[in-house]
């Protein structure tokens, strides 16, 4: 599947993308806040390209055909908390050049916008550490609800603290009819 957005291509991963994802994956800034270690070879990019970014529903967030960060849901037994046996979670994350352009939550918008009308998925939950504003903002900008503290180990097996978040379809339709209505009235006004 690819989906577009207005900035960017969401597309699978290809072999190709190992030496960029090295690239951004090598940042301590990134794979840590993320759930992994930061990448110590090219092969080491390609070999999880092959084995993590070849799941379902996980995409690349290309710009100009680059593959820049990437997004996407994670289906149980592959999530990083058990949600349920129905449990879908979401994931991202994009190169630090990157930050700060709203562009993992314009990709992510697709991808919620996707999961609920084709895939019929009905909640996505997300998590993400107190300490980790950035990833907050990005799920606050989605919609999503604060849910829980849980507690979680890190790729180290250090002891850390997370948010969950939680967006269901029916918040998200009557939130989207809502400020319809207030787009509506403010037009009149
Ligand atoms: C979290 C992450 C995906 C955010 O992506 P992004 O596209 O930069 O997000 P946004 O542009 O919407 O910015 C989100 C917030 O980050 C902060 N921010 C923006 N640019 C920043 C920068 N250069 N440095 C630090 N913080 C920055 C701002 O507070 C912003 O909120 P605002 O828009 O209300 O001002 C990205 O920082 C990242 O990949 N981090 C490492 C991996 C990670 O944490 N993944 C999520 C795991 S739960």
């Amino acid at each position: 599947m690819i989906l577009k957005t207005e900035r960017l291509v969401l597309r699978p991963w290809n072999e190709s993308d190992a030496e960029c994802l090295y690239h951004f994956a090598k940042n301590p800034n990134i794979g840590p806040n993320a759930g992994w270690p930061p990448h110590k070879s090219v092969d080491e990019s390609l070999e999880i390209i092959k084995t993590v970014f070849s799941k379902k529903e996980t995409y690349a967030i290309t710009l100009e055909d680059k593959a820049i960060g990437c997004v996407g849901l994670l289906f149980y037994p592959n999530t990083n908390h058990y949600w349920g046996d129905d449990g879908v979670e979401l994931g991202y994350w994009i190169g630090e050049e990157y930050w700060g352009q709203g562009l993992v939550a314009e990709a992510a918008k697709e991808l919620i916008r996707y999961a609920f009308e084709d895939l019929k998925i009905k909640k996505i939950h997300a998590s993400c550490r107190h300490e980790n504003h950035q990833s907050k903002r990005v799920l606050e900008k989605l919609g999503f609800k604060y849910y829980c503290d849980m507690k979680n180990t890190d790729y180290s097996g250090k002891e850390i603290l997370e948010r969950a978040m939680l967006l269901k379809k029916n918040d998200k339709e009557s939130n989207n009819i809502k400020n319809m209505l207030k787009r509506q009235k403010n037009k009149k006004m």
